[in-house]
């Protein structure tokens, strides 16, 4: 297994003019959860899609195991931020599971009962085997974002990314969400997590990147989730501290 499961090079992007992510160099050893951080609008998502192909980068671009994406795609899973997903479509939440199977398919074939039994098992993963059946327009955020990991875990990639898991929802769901990153750690298995509660940084990663627009550090968290380097990356003065570091 290549010891770097993803990384960037110069990786610069712009929507319109202005730049929204300049010269950016990531590197994600594989086997940690590694955190992406930033205030909002600091080019997280767009960080996450470009290096995904979803959108197009001005200079740079991203390789996965040592390869470009279309090598290894089956390998890479996304989980979308929540808030940005068309939930209206009607589909029931299996259905939307059993997709997460398909990257594994050859042409022509269609999915069926091992496609099927792996979506079972992801959302007993989840905890939410119960839903199986429900439309996913009917659900609330937290069943939401499982029934999106489950999804994932349907794919059963060597490494995943997960924009904003653990926002906007109940504890319960949360808990799950972490009950699942930490199996998959076990796994040996490859997390980036956008993830935006400073608080909670240190127990759910084992590495971060602080982004805004650029790099402003990057490293375990030992090393990189420093109050320096938080103030840079969220531009606080010196004066604020909220006491996120023990
Ligand atoms: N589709 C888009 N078109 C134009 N600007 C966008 C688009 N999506 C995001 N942006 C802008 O790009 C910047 C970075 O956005 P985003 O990557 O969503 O930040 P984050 O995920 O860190 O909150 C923001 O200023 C945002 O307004
Ligand atoms: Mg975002």
């Amino acid at each position: 297994m290549c010891p770097v499961a993803c990384r960037t090079r110069d990786l610069s992007f712009a929507y319109g003019v202005d730049p929204v992510l300049r010269g950016v160099d990531l590197v994600v050893p594989t086997g940690v959860v590694m955190g992406i951080v930033g205030p909002n609008g600091a080019g997280k998502s767009t960080l996450i899609k470009a290096m995904l192909g979803l959108l197009r980068p001005l200079n740079g671009g991203a390789e996965f195991f040592g390869q470009p994406l279309a090598a290894v795609r089956q390998k890479v899973g996304y989980m979308p931020q929540s808030t940005t997903v068309d939930w209206d479509f009607p589909a029931r939440v299996l259905d939307v599971v059993t997709m997460g199977t398909y990257s594994g398919l050859g042409w022509l074939r269609r999915p069926g009962r091992p496609e099927r039994d792996r979506a079972l098992v992801a959302l007993e993963q989840t905890g939410i085997p119960e839903l199986a059946g429900q439309q996913i327009g009917e659900l609330s955020g937290g069943q939401r974002q499982r029934v999106f990991l489950a999804r994932a875990l349907a794919q059963a990639p060597e490494l995943y990314f997960m924009d904003e898991p653990f926002q906007g929802i109940d504890a319960r769901s949360q808990q799950a969400i972490l009950g699942v990153l930490h199996r998959l750690r076990e796994q040996g298995r490859t997390v980036v997590i956008v993830h935006h509660d400073l608080a909670t940084v240190a127990d759910y990663c084992d590495h971060v990147t602080l982004l805004n627009r650029r790099v402003i550090a990057a490293g375990s968290v030992a090393e990189a989730f420093t109050r320096a380097n938080i103030r840079e990356a969220y531009e606080v003065p010196d004066a604020d501290d909220s006491g996120f570091l023990r």
